[in-house]
């Protein structure tokens, strides 16, 4: 199974049904979980059976459309007020990822567009805006690709932090994107995966779909990084973002500020990997970034056998945030972005745009 294989998507809309493909089983199991209410979807984004910041905002417009599917029979004002309520949900799953509220903004503004039209109606346009953004997505991870894959020479060793590839989007994924582009075209480079503590996204997801792509992967503990870097085995650190502020301040899977820390001290280029739907205008740095704070037990357990004493105190936020004087650039679907940030991310969009 590959970024090609259309046939497993981390989220995937069938005949009027939502599938979800369960990562928290993976990668010892495939199971593809259909998706029977905005409960559950609410659920299957808060438990991490779909996450990356674009997967869960793709998961959370199709939640939309499932929470009104039902609904359509209430009069126009009620299924509006019943669509924002909706929305405010699934919204509330998960706060740093800014895609699921920016797919769900987008999703409400459409259906109020169309005020004054039958629910039955705004509900179709919404499933076809649901579309869309999914698609959008697919379009945006290649062009990323595309932006990015020229930083990928030969020879090179690529550090990665969690998962920020096709299991986070739609297809291809951001970090990973010129990832799988430069190995499309012959380049030859090797990725070392940061296992990603405390759940395993570097070494449960990246290193098993960097794998299945045939790309040459090296799992590392997140606490290597240090040495494989003093070692020179590391030249370029790609990663995802969940949220990226207006002066160009990143929030990622905990552990990335350590790593890019590290790069700048090892003299390697971080790079971030984002579409336009991880940028938040409202936020004007990373002090804005509601950073999510997740339970206690996966800190203190591996699996289900708990390893810590009982009554230590825990802490477990799960993102930080790496500031913009830390990153050598922002690879988008637009290019890729450089420092003063407020001024390349005010420049390349400019409120309102898309792509
Ligand atoms: O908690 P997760 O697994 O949802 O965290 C995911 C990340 O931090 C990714 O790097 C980020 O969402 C970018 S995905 C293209």
């Amino acid at each position: 199974m590959s970024a090609a294989d259309a046939s497993v998507k981390a989220v995937r809309w069938q005949d009027g049904e939502l599938y979800l493909l369960d990562q928290t089983l993976l990668p010892d199991k495939i199971v593809v979980e259909r998706q029977t209410s905005a409960t559950q979807a609410r659920e299957s984004i808060r438990q991490l059976k779909v996450r990356g910041a674009p997967a869960i905002g793709i998961a959370g417009a199709y939640g939309l459309v499932l929470a009104l599917r039902d609904k359509v029979h209430l009069d126009q004002e009620h299924f509006i007020k019943e669509m924002r309520q909706q929305a405010d949900y699934l919204e509330a799953a998960r706060p740093t990822g800014v895609n699921l509220r920016w797919a769900l903004r987008r999703m409400v503004q459409r259906g109020l567009a169309l005020t004054g039209a039958d629910p039955q109606d705004i509900h179709a346009e919404l499933l076809a805006e649901a579309m869309r953004i999914d698609a959008e997505d697919r379009r945006l991870c290649r062009s990323i690709g595309e932006a990015g894959k020229p930083l990928i020479k030969p020879g090179m060793g690529i550090l990665t932090h969690c998962n920020a590839g096709w299991l986070a989007t739609s297809e291809w994924g951001t970090a990973t994107a010129p990832m799988y582009l430069a190995h499309r075209d012959g380049v030859d480079f090797r990725v070392y995966a940061d296992e990603t503590r405390p759940l395993l996204q570097g070494a449960r997801l990246t290193a098993w779909e960097l794998l299945q792509a045939g790309i040459d992967v090296t799992l590392i503990c997140d606490n290597m990084a240090a040495t494989m870097m003093a070692q020179g085995n590391i030249d370029l650190v790609i990663t995802g973002a969940d949220r990226v502020a207006a002066n160009g301040d990143a929030a990622n899977k905990i552990g990335t500020l350590g790593v890019a820390i590290l790069a700048r001290h090892f003299h390697i280029p971080f790079y971030v990997a984002i579409p336009y739907s991880t940028i938040d205008p409202d936020a004007a740095s990373g002090e804005d970034i509601p950073i999510e704070e997740r339970a206690p037990q996966e800190v203190t357990c591996w699996g289900n056998h708990r390893t810590a004493p009982e009554a230590v105190k825990v802490r477990n936020p799960a993102f930080d945030v790496t500031p913009n004087d830390l990153i050598t650039g922002i690879i988008t679907e637009r290019g890729i972005l450089r420092s003063p940030y407020n001024e390349s991310l005010r420049l390349h969009y400019p409120a309102g745009a898309t792509s």
